[in-house]
């Protein structure tokens, strides 16, 4: 599959060296994401859903395969990424603004003296009120809204994002779920988001790339186009809707058979 704009990853393979024994973490995995659409990486623990974005992100070098944004091989990190870790990283000791800013200040933008563009994006995430408090001030959604507004400020062409909200409450992860996708959608920003819940996968992605593990193989690429007859923002539409059920059902199972393997 390639996508000239968008990401593609083609035939992907990678194998670890540990303790001179060699893992192979991920088989040919070939997948893309058009711009504009939110993709999701979900599969049991150790399928390699981490090593992936880490390989898209340019931390991480496939073994074989390649891997291209917009055109571009991707062989190293670049500003054309921007990634979202699970722990809230942001910096202690700087307020939510200059957190915010940070990223356009190391990376020399002029945009950093364009205070418009740091206030943009702490509106966009709903800290306006905050913009001068630090980060232990804040609850961990907050300080993760930090961290996706200083991603997005250096509008990537690609935003990474690693079980995001994976250590909020449920409640703070759904609320941070529409938060995502409002921010995304007005941005039209093109995502990557690793997940291995079912609900926040098939909630969040425009397309949704089951992995199977030992090795990572790509086994079912989902598509959620049934969400554009639903009302955004509605949850219980969408819980409640034929097609989530069924799908939810039926990823259910392949994660069932995927313990079964492993066991
Ligand atoms: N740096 C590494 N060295 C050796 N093995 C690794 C390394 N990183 C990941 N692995 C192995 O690769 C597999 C996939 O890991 P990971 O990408 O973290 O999975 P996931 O994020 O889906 O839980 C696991 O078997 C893991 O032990
Ligand atoms: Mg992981």
């Amino acid at each position: 599959m390639s996508v000239h704009q968008g990401l593609s990853v083609t035939g992907v393979s990678k194998t670890f060296q540990s303790g001179g024994r060699a893992v192979q973490a991920l088989e040919n995995i070939s997948l893309g994401l058009p711009a504009g659409k939110v993709g999701v990486l979900l599969g049991p623990s150790g399928c390699g859903k981490s090593t992936l974005l880490r390989m898209i992100a340019g931390l991480e070098k496939p073994s074989d395969g390649t891997i291209t944004l917009n055109g571009r091989a991707v062989n190293r990190p670049g500003r054309d990424r921007g990634m979202v870790f699970q722990d809230y990283s942001s910096f202690p000791w700087l307020s939510v603004r200059d957190n915010v800013a940070y990223g356009l200040k190391i990376n020399g933008d002029r945009n950093a003296l364009n205070e418009g563009t740091v206030d943009h994006f702490i509106r966009a995430v709903g800290l306006e009120k905050f913009a001068d408090v630090f980060p232990h001030q804040l609850s961990g959604g907050m300080r993760q809204r930090v961290a996706i507004a200083r991603t997005l400020a250096n509008y990537p062409e690609l935003l990474l994002m690693d079980e995001p909200f994976g250590a909020l409450d449920p409640e703070t992860r759904w609320q941070m779920q529409d938060l995502l996708l409002n921010v995304v959608r007005k941005e039209r920003s093109t995502v990557m988001v690793v997940s291995h819940d079912i609900e926040e996968a098939l909630y969040l992605g425009d397309v949704v790339f089951f992995l199977s593990r030992h090795p990572g193989r790509l086994r079912e690429t989902i598509f959620t186009d049934f969400k554009s007859s639903l009302p955004q923002n509605d949850r219980e539409a969408f819980l409640q809707s034929d097609d989530y059920r069924r799908l939810e059902l039926h990823i259910r199972r392949l994660m069932r058979d995927e313990g079964l393997d492993a066991a």
